[in-house]
């Protein structure tokens, strides 16, 4: 049975990267197979409550693969980490059968409590390189999660999510060419470009009205060098005597 499994965990690897030739190559030089090795070895000791040894093999694992597995994590079958290195799974994370994730992957939590406070990731699941999925959120069966991506919130099945915090994307085939109300949609700028955008014009707005104020002060002044925010009450075109501040 055991040696079954492992047996299927090396075809899911195959199946997986195109890189991996054979059995005999996954076995020896894949992090992904020995971190999970040594993650259903550390799980079992914790579930039979030998937990400091779990903890120790956990740890002896992160060392020799870069992939840090909690042994308290729940791991479903066939799971791949393509590449290993930077990933770390936190205790609370359940993860179902056929899932993969890239290195630099984080299944972290955000709270201190000791209850469930790290990520279930459903059955098919694929995680880009470098995504971070945070607190105890649910990721629906076959859904995407970009690279880098920071994921604070449900995603639900078959979606792709992408970006940061992470946003659906909606699939490619369900993404219509019809433009409401005839307006082209494809080529607007993100909303942050677009907020940008709207903080420049206000500045150049109030740059033009700075420069009116400015010649009308100089104007009533007969070309004297006057302040256009007089004080209240200050006598008309005179200068506001401004105290001076002074170093030491
Ligand atoms: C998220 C992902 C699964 C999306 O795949 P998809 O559903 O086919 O989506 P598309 O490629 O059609 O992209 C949809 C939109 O999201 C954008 N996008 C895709 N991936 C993105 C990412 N990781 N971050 C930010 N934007 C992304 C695309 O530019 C596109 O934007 P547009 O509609 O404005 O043109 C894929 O892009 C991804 O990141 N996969 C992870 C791969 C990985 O980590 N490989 C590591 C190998 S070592």
């Amino acid at each position: 049975m055991f040696f079954k499994r492992l047996r299927e965990e090396i075809d899911a690897a195959m199946r997986r990267d195109p890189a991996a030739r054979t059995r005999l190559e996954v076995a020896l030089l894949y992090p992904s197979f020995h971190a999970l090795v040594a993650y259903r070895l550390a799980h079992a000791l914790w579930v039979r409550g030998w937990r400091l040894l779990g903890r120790f093999i956990s740890q002896a694992a992160r060392t020799l693969t870069g992939i840090e597995i909690h042994p308290g994590a729940t791991i479903g079958q066939r799971f791949f980490i393509d590449h290993g290195m930077g990933v770390v799974i936190g205790e609370t994370a359940e993860i179902g059968d056929d899932v993969m994730l890239y290195h630099g992957v984080t299944l972290g939590g955000t709270s201190l409590s000791h209850g469930k406070r790290h990520p279930t990731l459903e059955s098919g699941v694929i995680v880009g390189a470098g995504a971070k999925i945070l607190g105890p959120v649910t990721i629906g069966a076959n859904a995407r999660i970009g690279a880098n991506a920071v994921v604070v919130k449900d995603v639900p099945p078959g979606a792709s999510a992408i970006g940061i915090p992470a946003r659906v994307v909606p699939p490619r085939d369900q993404r219509q060419d019809f433009m409401a109300y005839g307006t082209p949609t494809a080529d607007l700028p993100d909303p942050v470009a677009r907020a940008i955008g709207g903080l420049v014009d206000q500045i150049d707005r109030l740059s033009a009205r700075v420069n009116e104020l400015e010649q009308a002060g100089k104007d009533r002044a007969g070309g004297a060098q006057v302040s256009p925010i007089a004080p209240e009450g200050a006598p008309e075109g005179r200068v506001a005597q401004l105290p001076l501040r002074t170093r030491g």
